[in-house]
């Protein structure tokens, strides 16, 4: 299947400073000496951890959760199902979830939940992108990357039925966005990174 007509909203270079500020951020929060526990979430996190990872310049150790969210569609069947489990206990460490993206929220709140009954020292959240006006629960992540509107986003981890994830940016699923649309604005305008 050819790749599908998508248009970029944040090119690689934007996303790699914003990966490294976030990273930033990150070290700033923590005491240099914390090991930090990395859960990423299957599987559109492993873009993000694989270049958080490499800038965030302190010691990590690593693991992998995965949730069923989304079929082919585009929007949330409503039904969560663990998928993939953790493989490290959790208890005693400084967990940081990384996500792709926060949409709903429900894939967030069912996999902090699930953390926390391990028993962490511990628990923040690291969204790369953030699409709050779709909220059903009232949750955000610690650390955003970017805030963006109500549009599908592709790329960098991102699938579309899983399909354009290897895209080094990400990119609105579609052509040009119809004259008048939010996502004529640059990409600096709609996003806010957060404080
Ligand atoms: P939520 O449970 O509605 O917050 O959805 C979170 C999950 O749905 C994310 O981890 C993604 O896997 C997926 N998702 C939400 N929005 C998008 C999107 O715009 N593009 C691709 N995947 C998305
Ligand atoms: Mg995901």
């Amino acid at each position: 299947m050819a790749d599908a007509v998508h248009t970029v909203l944040f090119s690689a270079d934007q996303v790699k400073d914003r990966v490294s500020g976030l990273a930033a951020e990150i070290r700033r929060a923590y005491p240099a000496d914390t090991t930090l526990h990395l859960v990423a979430v299957l599987k559109g996190g492993f873009v993000f951890l694989a270049d958080l990872v490499r800038v965030l310049d302190r010691p990590v150790t690593i693991d992998f959760v995965a949730v069923s969210s989304y079929g082919a569609g585009t929007r949330s069947t409503g039904e969560l199902r663990l998928r993939q489990d953790l493989h490290v206990p959790v208890g005693d460490r400084d967990v940081l979830v990384v996500e792709d993206i926060i949409d709903s929220g429900e894939t967030l709140a069912w996999i902090l939940k699930h953390v926390r009954a391990g028993g962490p020292r511990s628990l923040r959240t690291v969204a790369l992108l953030d699409k709050p006006s779709r909220r059903t629960l009232d949750i955000q992540a610690d650390y955003v990357g970017f805030t963006i509107p109500d549009r599908f986003v592709v790329g960098y981890g991102l699938d579309h039925d899983e399909q354009l994830r290897h895209l080094p940016y990400v990119a609105v699923l579609g052509g040009m966005p119809a004259e008048g649309e939010a996502m004529t604005a640059k990409a600096s305008e709609l996003s806010r990174p957060a404080s």
